[in-house]
């Protein structure tokens, strides 16, 4: 059933009328133009198509639209800080986790899940989380070198503590 709805998206407030059942991932591409988020298999099982809702990491392709309500999404459009990359966003520059970079926003969304849930998380914790992300090229070594990497940078902002939340 078409509805109009006021998306919180980003920090900033989209009206959008279309249907409910419409999943989150096409408004977000189509409507909103914000094509970072990308489409991988359609069916909530590669993890490209990787959002934040009120800070989960949560597949927009299986999300439909009319379930969102006036919860936060984020994506990789809006985690950058006053011109500055997420500390995820430069790991994976410095570490080479991009390759063909279909499923990177999507790594990066979930690993900045996992960050913020918990701040150390051991490498065992990593891969765990990050099992739902598939990276077709298979560069999975640079990934988790560059969540690794993200860990170290954010103990290094917060002037070296490494407790965990
Ligand atoms: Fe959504 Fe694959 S496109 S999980």
């Amino acid at each position: 059933m078409q509805r109009d709805f006021k998306l919180h998206v980003n920090g900033q407030v989209h009206a959008v009328a279309t249907d409910e059942d419409r999943p989150l991932l096409d408004v977000l591409r189509e409507d909103l133009g914000l094509t970072g988020t990308k489409y991988g298999c359609g069916e909530g099982e590669c993890g490209a198509c990787t959002v934040l809702i009120d800070r989960s990491a949560v597949r927009s392709c299986v999300t439909a639209v009319g379930s969102v309500g006036d919860k936060e999404i984020k994506t990789i459009e809006g985690l950058a800080h006053n011109g500055e990359l997420h500390p995820a966003q430069r790991a994976f520059i410095e570490k080479q986790g991009l390759q063909c970079g279909n499923c990177v926003p999507g790594q990066i969304l979930s690993a900045v899940a996992l960050l913020d849930r918990k701040k150390n998380p051991s490498r065992k914790e990593i891969i765990e989380a990050m099992e739902g992300n598939i990276c077709r090229c298979c560069n999975y070594a640079n990934i988790l070198a560059s969540i690794e990497h993200a860990v170290k940078s954010q103990e290094h902002l917060a002037g070296g503590s490494n407790a965990n939340r």
